[in-house]
């Protein structure tokens, strides 16, 4: 029987995603469902063979020629400006026209009557042009002289290379730390409708509509009010389409508006993994000082990254490594360094935790190495560096971390997960097992919220109640996934005391919310939630004044209760309230704001408040893995994860168990692999391999903190959770470091780099048992 003393879908509690149904029987809407109006074409991206060339000209006669293509487009077909990128550095064309930057870079597109046909026309083309020697990775464009794609950046703190000199004992090392592909379910896809004048209206996948709309205004020379992005939602983004969609929505618009006729494309998986950026892979150098206890007294690191030929969001990506390599760990003494390299391949950009874990993965592995050369167990050395109090409480970046809520996270998972008495007997068994191998780690995550670019931290939402009660919800966010819609309608469920079937989630669209930030840096529900809520507010304002003016009671007799509302000794059902306030002419309709306090950032001085809030989390991983092959498996992983009070446990758990397979997939099987001549080899399934439901952990134990609380006022009380459990990956990780480790008795801190594949794995296992 249905509680009535609470409504459906109220905060706190858990509630099923409002589209789980659809998605699963496959009645969800994405762009490539929207039914195509009469005439539609098709485009399809023709690319460069090449990783680094002038270009000299282009023969496109043959790509004319074929069947059902009705035209090409080139750079000289843009009527506004040749340039997609998001940072307005410039560096980003549609189409070149000069030089080539990396194998699989669009040059061109087809446009016919078909997909099949644009397809088979784009591979026509005769491509004139004269090789350069290229750089592919950031080692080699250093070596080359290449340039900075953006500006570097510097964090300083105390006095690196005294105290590094005094330390009782130094560790040098490099690692390398590998990309990673979205592989979103749905790939790209955009799709243009030309409209009177300049007006263009284009169905997308993208995280970030306002951008695409800017970007389609920009690339046809029109005002943004001509051009409405639209996104119902995304079968998956992970932050490959905060930026990417811009190629696809320009061209896709360029060639409605130019054959007047609605143009869709969608390039195939391969083409999306060649034409689209990833994860930028790093190669880190650090130096640390510690002393006998295990204990940091001075890091200088300095973090290479494969860039690509543009900037794109790479500034923002490399600064957030260096947010984060500290992890959860005080560093007395630490001078960091970015080095954004432009390389010969594709432009990289955001994914999941935008660069923070890959400085976090350099954090834990520096526990590691202080961990084997004193002789400790790991978690002990974590325990020991752990941000704290008197002092020790300040990052690389100056800010103060108020809210460290890990030692009794860690205490909690390390109790719960049996951490000390399993690591004693897998050392004991390691003994007596002469192939298997098993190893456990724990590892702790604290990943700061909010963008870096202060001005993103805003949003906007619409709310209108019709006469009938029911309630239109829209708000800048996007939905790829996550569960933000349900989330952002169980906050207005909440606000009116209405039933969460009530409200109607609506597709993500510019022409109602204006301006809008990508749906990123986990901050989506903290935005959206509270810009949802100031429009419920203001409504609500209005309703509870029209109903004390009109029976005449104070104000604060007003109550909204579950589905009904009291006024001093009436109550009313909502519904019937709802069409009063709608005969007394109230307006039931709001455009609610918000913007985050607190934060700022000074880059030139790498100071600041950067982060609103941290939220934390902790892991804890046992694997086994066989000396002989290097094939290893997941046997456990615990999980206690930070969300403050959750909005919606189900979906937060959700979140966290996808984050973690997917942060282990990084660091485990996922490996890209570039040839000489710069052509991406893992361009499909096929080659990339993603975790399958079969490789998840045997046992996952996946836990909320549920006595967490924000401490800051953020949307009741909650944390973001999209990117922070992401880094619980590293777990895994630092489990299979350690079953290497044993092959030499825990002697030597494995050389690992990631992704630790099998091969890697079987060749620190090769190199620990030559003694080399
Ligand atoms: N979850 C799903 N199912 N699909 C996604 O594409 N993207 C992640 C995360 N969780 C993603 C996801 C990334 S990269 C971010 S930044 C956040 O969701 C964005 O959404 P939020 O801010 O609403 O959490
Ligand atoms: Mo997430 S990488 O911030 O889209």
């Amino acid at each position: 029987m249905k509680d009535m003393s609470i409504i459906s879908g109220a905060v706190h509690h858990d509630r099923i995603h409002d589209s789980a149904a659809k998605h699963v029987s496959g009645s969800a809407d994405y762009t490539d469902d929207i039914a195509m109006p009469e005439g539609t074409l098709h485009a399809y991206l023709g690319v460069s063979q090449v990783a680094h060339a002038r270009l000299l000209g282009l023969d496109l006669a043959a790509v004319r020629r074929a069947p059902g293509v009705v035209g090409v487009l080139t750079a000289a077909d843009i009527p506004g400006i040749n340039d997609i990128s998001p940072t307005g550095l410039n560096d980003e064309p549609v189409f070149p026209t000069d030089k080539i930057q990396f194998h699989g870079q669009p040059l061109f597109a087809v446009v016919a009557e078909t997909r099949d046909a644009a397809r088979r026309a784009a591979a026509l083309a005769r491509v004139d042009c004269e090789a350069l020697p290229c750089a592919l990775d950031p080692v080699a464009a250093r070596a080359a002289g290449y340039p900075y794609v953006t500006a570097p950046l510097k964090l300083a703190r105390g006095d690196v290379a005294p105290a590094l000199a005094a330390a009782p004992h130094r560790i040098t090392a490099r690692m390398r730390i590998g990309g990673q592909d979205h592989m979103y379910l749905e790939g790209h896809i955009a799709f243009a409708i030309p409209g009177e004048d300049d007006d263009v209206v284009v169905h997308c996948s993208t995280q970030h509509p306002s951008e695409a709309q800017h970007m389609v205004a920009h690339v046809l020379g029109v005002p943004s009010n001509a051009v409405t992005v639209n996104v119902r939602r995304m079968g998956g983004g992970f932050g490959g389409k905060e930026s990417q969609m811009n190629l696809f929505c320009a061209v896709a618009a360029i060639a409605a508006k130019k054959w007047n006729r609605a143009v869709k494309i969608r390039p195939d998986r391969d083409q999306d993994m060649t034409a689209t950026g990833k994860r930028h892979d790093f190669v880190v150098d650090y130096d640390i000082g510690f002393d006998e206890a295990g204990r940091i007294h001075a890091v200088d690191a300095s973090f290479a990254a494969r860039c690509g030929f543009s900037a794109d969001l790479s500034g923002p990506v490399t600064d957030r490594a260096l947010f984060h390599a500290d992890n959860a760990y005080f560093y007395p003494n630490v001078r960091l360094e970015s080095h954004p390299m432009k390389t010969n391949t594709v432009s990289n950009t955001a994914f999941r935790g935008f660069g923070g874990p890959q400085g976090v993965i350099v954090a834990e592995r520096m526990i590691e190495e202080i961990a084997f050369a004193t002789g400790q167990d790991p978690l002990d050395v974590r325990k020991a560096n752990f941000y704290g109090q008197d002092g020790r409480d300040v990052t690389p970046y100056h800010q103060q971390v108020e809210d460290n809520i890990l030692d009794r996270l860690v205490g909690e998972l390390e109790t719960g997960a049996d951490y000390r008495a399993r690591r004693k007997a897998i050392i004991a068994d390691n003994a007596n097992s002469p192939v298997l191998k098993r190893g456990i780690a724990l590892t702790p995550v604290k990943f700061g919220i909010s963008f870096t670019a202060t001005w993103y931290n805003q949003a906007g939402a619409l709310v209108h109640v019709y006469n009938d009660g029911s309630v239109h919800l829209n708000h800048g966010g996007t939905e790829m996934g996550q569960g933000l819609n349900t989330k952002v309608a169980q906050v207005v469920a909440d606000a009116f005391q209405i039933d969460f079937e009530r409200i109607k989630i609506t597709r993500t669209t510019t022409e109602k919310v204006p301006n809008t930030s990508a749906t990123a840096a986990s901050s989506g529900s903290d935005l959206n939630g509270m810009a949802a809520l100031n429009a419920v507010e203001q409504i609500k304002a209005r309703l509870v004044a029209f109903a004390a003016r009109k029976w005449e009671v104070e104000p604060d007799a007003v109550e909204f209760l579950p589905n009904e509302v009291r006024i001093g000794d009436v109550v009313l059902s909502f519904d019937a309230f709802i069409r009063q306030a709608y005969m007394a002419r109230v307006q039931l309709s709001a455009a609610g704001f918000y913007k985050t306090p607190k934060i700022h950032w000074d880059r030139q001085k790498g100071c600041g408040r950067p982060f609103y809030y941290f939220a934390y989390g902790a892991a804890c991983s046992e694997v086994t893995i066989d000396t002989l092959t290097g094939e290893y498996r997941v046997d456990r992983t615990d999980i206690l994860h930070d969300v403050g009070r959750s909005l919606n446990p189900a979906l937060d758990k959700g979140q966290v168990e996808g984050a973690f397979v997917q942060g282990m997939g990084w660091l485990t099987t996922e490996e890209l692999w570039w040839d000489a001549e710069g052509r991406l080899r893992t361009h499909a399934p096929s080659t990339y391999k993603i975790p399958l439901a079969s490789d998840r952990p045997r046992i996952f134990n996946v836990n909320l903190a549920d006595w967490s609380e924000n401490r800051e006022l953020t949307i009741k009380r909650s944390k973001a959770v999209g990117e922070p459990p992401f880094m619980l990956g590293v777990s895994v990780f630092e489990a299979l470091s350690m079953a290497v480790a044993s092959v030499a008795d825990y002697r030597v801190c494995p050389r690992l780099d990631a992704p630790a594949t099998p091969e890697r794995v079987l060749m620190a296992v090769s190199r620990l048992q030559a003694g080399t």
